[in-house]
C-alpha cells in the first residue's frame, strides 16, 4: 500500500490552482451515455476515479480518449452490462442505472462500492425509478432493473435530498415520455453543472440548484463541448491545509460561493479571507477560535470537508464541536488523530475537539479519501515526521496532491 511521508510544521504559502470538480465530471461523464456523437470535457481532473469512470464507459461501448485535463468520448451504441469489478470499487458508477434504462430500457448493475463511509442504500434512487415504471429486482449482488415500455415521467418526493437520486432521476427522466418533477432534490451546485451539461445537449431541465426540479423529456440527445465546474471540496482542502500550518495563499480557478459555508466557519475561527470572483485569499490567524460545525446539504458544510475541518479544530484554542449529519461511520480517521496527540471524543454523529494540541508525527492509516486528505492535513501541521498509509484513497479524488502541496512549501513525497 502506498504511502505519504511528511515532515511537518511547515507553512504553506504560495498559489494553488484548483482542478476541475470529481464530483461533477464523473457524473458529467455518465450523462454522456444518454446522447450520441463525440463530447469535448475541458478541465478533467487527473485522479483515478475518472481513470475508473472511463474503463466503465468503455466497457459499455463508448470510446474516451484522455490527454492532459481533456476528454474525448464518443458514444454510438451501447449496451446495459456494467463491469462489475469496476462498479464495485467506485459508487459514482451507480448513476450509470439511470441513464441507461432511459437509454437501453434494462441496466445490470453490481451493487456498488466507494468510500467506507457508513451505510448508503439506493431507497431513493430505486423509488424514483419505480415510479416512472421501472421494475427492479437484485439477484446475487446484481441490480437488474427492466423498463421494456420505456420510463415515463412521474411527481416524485424525496424522503431526503440524495445527491445521487438527484443526478439519477433527472438523467433518466431526460429521456423519459412526459414530464417528471423532483421534489425535495438535493442543491448542490455539481446538480447545476449537470442540468447545464444535458441542457447544452438538447434536454428540457430547469430548476437544478433549487429543491424543485423539472424535467421535460426528449426523444433523443446529441452531444457537446463542456468545461467541468471547479472542485469545491479540493478547494476548502487547500484552503484548511494553509490554515493549520499557519500558513497563507490563493487558490485560483474557484467558485468561492460555493464554499461559503467553509469560508464563513474560517472567517469564525479567526482566519482572514478575501473572496473574488474566482479566487480565494487565506491568511491564518496567530490564534484560531474555537469552531462549531454541523454538516448537512448544500448550502450546509459539506461532509466531504468535516475530516479536514476537525483537523483545524485541533489547533483552536478551546472546545469545539462537530456533528455529522449526512453520513453514519464517517470517523473512522478519529483514532489515526489520537495517534499525533489529538483530544477528540465521539458520541454517535457528534464530536467534541479539545485544542489546541501540539500534534506529533505518527504513523497513520486513511481509510477513505477525505479521511486521507484530512490526515495528510494532520500530518503537516504536526511536529516531526507521520506515514500516512493508503494514499490510493488520496489519488481517488485529488490530483497530484503531494506535487501540489510541495509546490506550497510542504516537505511530503509519496512512497509505493
Ligand atoms: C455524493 C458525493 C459524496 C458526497 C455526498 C454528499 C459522489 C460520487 N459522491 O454522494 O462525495 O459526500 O454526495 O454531498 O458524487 N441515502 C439513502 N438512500 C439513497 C441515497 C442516499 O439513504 O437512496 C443517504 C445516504 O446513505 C447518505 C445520504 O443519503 O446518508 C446522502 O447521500 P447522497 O447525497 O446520495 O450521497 P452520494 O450521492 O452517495
Amino acid at each position: 500500500m502506498g504511502a505519504f511521508v511528511v515532515e511537518g510544521q511547515h507553512r504553506l504559502q504560495g498559489t494553488v490552482r484548483i482542478n476541475g470538480a470529481k464530483n461533477s465530471a464523473l457524473k458529467l461523464m455518465v450523462a454522456a451515455l444518454l446522447g450520441q456523437g463525440v463530447f469535448n470535457l475541458e478541465n478533467v481532473p487527473r485522479i483515478t476515479d475518472v481513470h475508473t469512470m472511463a474503463g466503465v464507459l468503455e466497457c459499455l461501448g463508448a470510446r474516451v480518449k484522455f490527454k492532459d485535463h481533456a476528454m474525448e468520448i464518443e458514444v454510438a451504441s451501447l449496451h446495459g452490462h456494467t463491469p462489475e469489478h469496476l462498479v464495485k470499487s467506485m459508487r459514482a458508477s451507480v448513476q450509470v442505472m439511470g441513464p441507461l434504462l432511459a437509454r437501453l430500457g434494462w441496466v445490470e448493475v453490481a451493487l456498488p462500492g466507494g468510500c467506507a463511509i457508513g451505510t448508503r442504500p439506493l431507497d431513493i434512487h430505486l423509488a424514483g425509478l419505480q415510479q416512472m415504471g421501472a421494475s427492479i429486482s437484485v439477484n446475487e449482488e446484481v441490480l437488474v432493473a427492466r423498463a421494456p415500455s420505456g420510463l415515463h415521467g412521474a411527481d416524485i418526493t424525496f424522503r431526503y435530498p440524495s445527491v445521487g437520486a438527484t443526478e439519477n432521476i433527472m438523467m433518466a427522466a431526460a429521456l423519459a415520455r412526459g414530464e417528471t418533477v423532483i421534489r425535495n432534490a438535493a442543491q448542490e451546485p455539481e446538480i447545476v453543472d449537470i442540468q447545464d451539461f444535458l441542457n447544452a445537449m438538447g434536454a428540457q431541465i430547469e430548476g437544478a440548484g433549487t429543491s424543485v426540479i423539472r424535467v421535460k423529456g426528449v426523444k433523443d440527445l446529441g452531444c457537446t463541448d463542456y468545461v467541468v465546474m471547479p472542485d469545491r471540496i479540493e478547494a476548502g482542502t487547500y484552503l484548511l491545509a494553509f490554515l493549520v500550518t499557519g500558513g497563507q495563499g490563493t487558490l485560483t480557478h474557484v467558485q468561492p460561493q460555493h464554499f461559503s459555508s467553509l469560508l464563513n466557519v474560517v472567517r469564525s475561527m479567526g482566519g482572514e479571507i478575501e473572496a473574488s470572483s474566482d479566487k480565494v485569499l487565506v491568511s491564518s490567524p496567530k490564534r484560531f477560535r474555537p469552531l462549531r460545525v454541523v454538516t448537512g446539504p448544500y448550502p450546509g458544510f459539506p461532509t466531504d470537508l468535516q475530516p479536514q475541518i476537525v483537523v483545524a479544530a485541533t489547533q483552536a484554542h478551546g472546545r469545539s464541536e462537530l456533528r455529522e449529519t449526512v453520513f453514519d461511520r464517517r470517523f473512522g480517521y478519529l483514532s489515526e488523530l489520537s495517534k499525533l496527540g489529538a483530544v477528540v471524543k465521539q458520541r454517535h454523529q457528534d464530536v467534541v475537539v479539545y485544542g489546541p494540541t501540539k500534534l506529533r508525527g505518527a504513523h497513520l492509516e486513511a481509510g477513505d479519501l477525505r479521511a486521507g486528505a484530512a490526515l495528510v492535513l494532520a500530518a503537516l501541521a504536526a511536529e516531526g515526521e507521520s506515514r500516512v498509509l493508503g494514499s490510493h484513497h488520496v489519488d481517488r479524488g485529488y490530483e497530484a496532491f503531494e506535487d501540489k502541496l510541495r509546490a506550497l512549501g510542504a516537505h511530503i513525497s509519496k512512497v509505493e
